[in-house]
């Protein structure tokens, strides 16, 4: 990912961007940051880039003509027009929604603006987003800028080395971190909570959420109300657990974007993938809630994907919305707290090394298969040294991407693989799914081998 900076002062944006985490993530080549001086490109010949607003008023304002070169010069190579973000106070504030958003691009532009602000005409010709980072003024949009590409950075995987707990811990999202504690055990005469010295990741995980829901409750009140309210869908979904897992699973991991929740008609988007799922009370609701939700118009403009787990509503989405299906899947999921026996011993992470194994046996994009790996989430079954079979992680949270080669079947293999990565998810408080494709006899047998319990009502990709 690259990050181009406009601006009047590049040292101080790059000094404070080379260092620590990001600068570490600059030096391993995840992202990319230039800062570029607005002022090289004035024309003025005193190198001035300000002038008087017109209709008087106090200060001076920056002129189009030097930003719009600069601007020009920074994005001559970009095939499409990137997103390009103006720093201002009179901006949308910032939160970690939109540095999700954000976290999605290839590329970014910020501009920094100082003294009253720039002319608004360059604005309206380049700027695609006006991004404040709170109710308050600062001198210049650079430490601005610096918040915003620290906070977007760290989302670019592998920056962070734990980016996959950090995705995966229960409802980090909606509520304000649990209190952290370290060695020693008793400092100030003040111990540690025992649950932490337990070694019960289970009671670990319910202490923590525990504390966190306490804490946002008394110092935001406000992200506490929607984190309720999810609860609330959560509570709806989890009387038929094995229908919804999938949405339960997004809301219970902070996941889920909530579009629209009332009642049964929930409309969610899982913030990492893109991907919408929804369930609905009956085909009117679902026409209601697709149309307050604006749903409607993103369907008909396309690129679209979602799971629908009704029949009549799958039926509306093809005939009214013109988005296409396939085979329904069957939804199968691990209730149990329990970890499960693995019989093959070697079972390890998958790294980059294997990603051609993995693409000559999985049909999928490469870019998909080493986004799956480098969230840690896929594994290799091993016969002597050597590479049989492989899980994965799908990226909207279920298990798939299942093989095991001909010659190493009926071993056993593909259930210690399944078994593996189930235990995996369990560690990280998730409750472990799969879709299975209608008529997959084998796939239906290993998931209750394994204790799956299977959903008897169909579930349909499908897409615009
Ligand atoms: N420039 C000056 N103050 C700012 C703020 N609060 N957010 C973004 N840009 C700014």
């Amino acid at each position: 990912m690259k990050f181009q900076i406009l601006t009047l002062f590049p040292e101080m944006v790059m000094q404070g961007l080379n260092t620590s985490i990001i600068g570490r993530a600059v030096e391993n080549k995840l992202i990319e940051i230039d800062a570029v001086n607005i002022r090289d490109y004035t024309l003025d010949k005193h190198g001035k880039v300000d002038d008087y607003p017109y209709g008087g008023g106090a200060g001076m304002l920056m002129q189009a003509q030097p930003v719009f070169d600069a601007y020009q010069a920074v994005t001559k190579e970009c095939i499409k027009k990137p997103r390009t973000i103006y720093v201002t106070p009179q901006g949308k504030t910032f939160n970690q929604s939109m540095a999700e958003e954000f976290a999605k691009e290839e590329e970014l532009v910020f501009l920094c603006g100082h003294y009253e602000g720039i002319d608004q005409r360059v604005l309206d010709e380049i700027v695609t987003d006006y991004v404040s980072i709170g109710d308050y003024v600062l001198t210049g949009g650079e430490l601005p800028a610096m918040v915003m590409i620290d906070a977007i950075a760290r989302l670019v995987p592998g920056v962070l080395h734990n980016d996959i707990s950090s995705q995966t811990e229960s409802f980090y999202n909606d509520l304000l971190e649990y209190p952290q504690y370290s060695r020693p055990e008793v400092w100030h005469d003040k111990k540690v909570p025992e649950v932490l010295l337990s070694g019960n990741h289970k009671k670990i995980a319910e202490w923590r959420l525990e504390q966190s829901v306490a804490l946002t409750k008394e110092r935001r009140p406000d992200l506490y109300k929607k984190y309720d309210k999810s609860m609330q869908a959560f509570k709806r979904l989890k009387k038929q657990k094995r229908k919804y897992i999938h949405m339960m699973e997004q809301i219970a991991q902070g996941r889920a974007n909530m579009l629209y929740n009332k009642g049964m008609d929930i409309l969610l988007m899982d913030k990492l993938s893109g991907i919408y799922m929804m369930s609905a009370e009956s085909v009117e609701s679902a026409k209601v809630m697709l149309c307050e939700s604006s749903m409607d118009v993103k369907i008909k403009s396309g690129g679209v994907l979602m799971i629908v787990c009704d029949p009549d509503i799958k039926e509306l989405l093809v005939k009214d919305y013109g988005m296409e299906t396939e085979n329904p899947c069957y939804q199968a999921c691990y209730t149990s707290r329990e970890t499960l026996h693995v019989r093959h011993k070697d079972i390890r992470p998958l790294t980059l090394e294997h990603k051609e194994y993995v693409k000559e046996h999985y049909h999928s994009d490469m870019k998909y298969i080493e986004a799956r790996i480098n969230a840690g989430i896929m594994y290799g079954a091993f016969v002597d040294d050597k590479l049989v079979g492989f899980i994965g992680g799908h990226r909207e949270g279920s298990m798939g991407m299942l093989f095991v080669e001909e010659s190493q079947r009926r071993n056993g293999i593909a259930g210690s693989l399944e078994a593996f990565i189930i235990n995996k998810l369990l560690e990280q408080g998730r409750t472990p799914y799969c879709h299975i494709y209608e008529g997959n006899i084998a796939s239906f047998k290993l998931q209750e081998k394994n204790g799956l319990y299977l959903c008897d009502e169909p579930l349909w990709w499908i897409w615009s």
